[in-house]
């Protein structure tokens, strides 16, 4: 496959363990000993991760995860995975070459397995009707075919990617088109992990969702899935649904994170012009138990794989229904959130003086998030191509993300990659805090000031510094919401 956005790798640590599985004459035998055989077709973010959790909590199931790339799946198998979560790597050690097996035979692992979980990529499409808004289902739609082609014996297929309300149907009219009479039940099964926190979100899940048809196949059907959880899971966490509930939750619950997120940002533009602090604010209004404190933290906007391209997806289906003011209301989440992005880059632009040709700025950060080396749909993307475009020199420093950063900025000539922070922040005129990383807030700010350009200024983007301490320094200090402490 050609290297592109969904090959952007984070190296995790070196795995020790067991040998790396592959299927062997021996494992052939030792398959009869298990009581389910589950696949899962995608080994990427979710894939990986969900399918390590399931076999380290169930050793009596044989776990198969199978991807077409076939570096993904090399990795996999080696001592480097492909996806960096704390704790992932010790969970593949112990379980991997014994339950958990990853394979690009994807046509055996299908024919040998009771439970298919379905992890590919639904990505925004880009081209022809809905480009830019709805799911491109591709991925989705070559996989339902490669089951129908390969499958002999019936299946539990189970959605776990997130797609738009009543894809299932399409997965079933897709599954039972062949002439040959194979029993498929559909599952959706909707997985709502947080990356940087994804084994503990896996371990330890707010909640289970589990929905299908309301037939007794249906039911059967979800009530197996349901077994699987309960391994590990209290009863009470796992609920049931229909399975339009079900594959409409997900899209919802991350339209509404969202919307958090762009309200307090949204807030923290009039702070800035009234002297409140968005942190009061939202500390005042978290204490509410009717709203609760999560998602109060205001930044220089939301990023990750699915926030933007979920709301796109239900926007789009709002629309196709004719919900012309539901897409609306929901799209202006997205739009505030772009604002947010463009603010930060102008609220740089007009503190330095209204110009940034030359300037060396900082990118403390490149991850969409802290925990993660994930940087897809990262503001500290659109930041460092916007100020790419006023012509600043840009260096950037990232713990987890220097090489998805340089992938994604292939194109920009002129950029940094620096790890250590205080060599990346050396000889520049300001530093753009983009992801709140702990260790940043824990930098010897002096030794950073003697080491800048003056006047030296600091863009805090996640609000993670202490502002009156850098300040006292010397530096010119702009948080998110929050008056401005300067020198001048
Ligand atoms: N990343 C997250 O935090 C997260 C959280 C919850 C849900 N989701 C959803 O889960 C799904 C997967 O997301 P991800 O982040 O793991 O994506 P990803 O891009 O990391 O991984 C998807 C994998 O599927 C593989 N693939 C595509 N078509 C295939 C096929 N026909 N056969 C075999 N493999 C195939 C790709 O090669 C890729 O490795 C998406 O729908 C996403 O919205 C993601």
């Amino acid at each position: 496959m050609p290297r592109g956005k969904d090959d952007r790798l984070l190296k995790g640590g070196p795995i020790y363990g067991r040998t790396p599985g592959v299927d062997t004459a021996g494992e052939e035998n030792m398959k009869q000993r298990y009581e389910k055989n589950i696949l899962c077709i995608g080994a990427g973010y979710v894939g990986g991760p969900t399918m390590a959790v399931i076999a380290h909590k169930c050793p009596q199931y044989r776990v198969t995860v199978v991807d077409i790339n076939h570096e993904k799946i090399r990795q996999w198998n080696s001592d480097r995975l492909p996806v960096f979560e704390e704790g992932l790597d010790g969970i593949v050690a112990a379980a991997r070459g014994k339950n958990l097996f990853f394979s690009t035979d994807i046509e055996k692992g299908i024919k040998e397995s009771e439970i298919i979980f379905v992890a590919v990529n639904t990505p925004t499409k880009t081209f022809g009707a809905g480009a830019g808004m709805a799911a491109d289902l591709q991925y989705w739609e070559k996989t339902a075919r490669q089951i129908r082609e390969a499958a002999d014996s019936p299946k539990i297929v189970v959605e776990k990617c997130t797609i738009p309300v009543r894809t299932a149907l399409a997965m079933e009219r897709i599954l039972t088109s062949k002439s040959s009479r194979i029993d498929f039940e559909v599952v959706s099964n909707p997985e709502f992990l947080s990356e940087g926190t994804a084994i503990g979100d896996l371990e330890s899940p707010d909640r289970v969702l589990i929905g299908s048809r309301e037939t007794a196949g249906g039911i059967r059907a979800r009530r197996e899935i349901a077994g699987i959880y309960e391994n590990w899971v209290p009863k009470e966490r796992i609920i049931e649904s229909n399975i339009w509930s079900s594959e409409l939750s997900k899209l919802v619950a991350n339209a509404f994170l969202a919307q958090r997120i762009s309200s307090i940002n949204a807030v923290s533009a009039l702070c800035e012009k009234t002297e409140a602090d968005v942190a009061e604010v939202g500390r005042a209004i978290g204490m509410d138990s009717r709203l609760g404190s999560s998602f109060l933290k205001a930044s220089v906007g939301f990023g990750g794989s699915c926030f933007k391209k979920d709301i796109l997806n239900l926007v789009y289906l709002c629309k196709s229904h004719g919900l012309h003011e539901v897409a609306d209301y929901w799209e202006s989440v997205v739009k505030i959130n772009e604002y947010q992005k463009e603010r930060f880059v102008l609220n740089m632009l007009g503190s330095m003086f209204n110009t940034l040709a030359g300037k060396k700025i900082c990118l403390f950060g490149f991850a969409f998030k802290a925990g993660t080396g994930d940087t897809r749909e990262t503001p500290a993307l659109y930041v460092a191509k916007r100020l790419a475009e006023e012509r600043a020199e840009i260096v950037i420093t990232d713990p987890k993300a220097l090489d998805n950063a340089k992938i994604d900025l292939a194109g920009i000539d002129g950029i940094r990659y620096v790890g250590d922070p205080y060599k990346a922040a050396a000889g520049c005129d300001a530093i753009a805090v983009l992801t709140e990383w702990g260790l940043y807030a824990g930098l010897d700010y002096r030794k950073v000031y003697r080491s800048m350009v003056k006047p030296a200024f600091i863009f805090d983007g996640r609000n993670v510094l202490d502002h009156q301490g850098l300040h006292k320094i010397g530096f010119n200090v702009f948080p998110i919401g929050k008056t401005a402490l300067v020198h001048f």
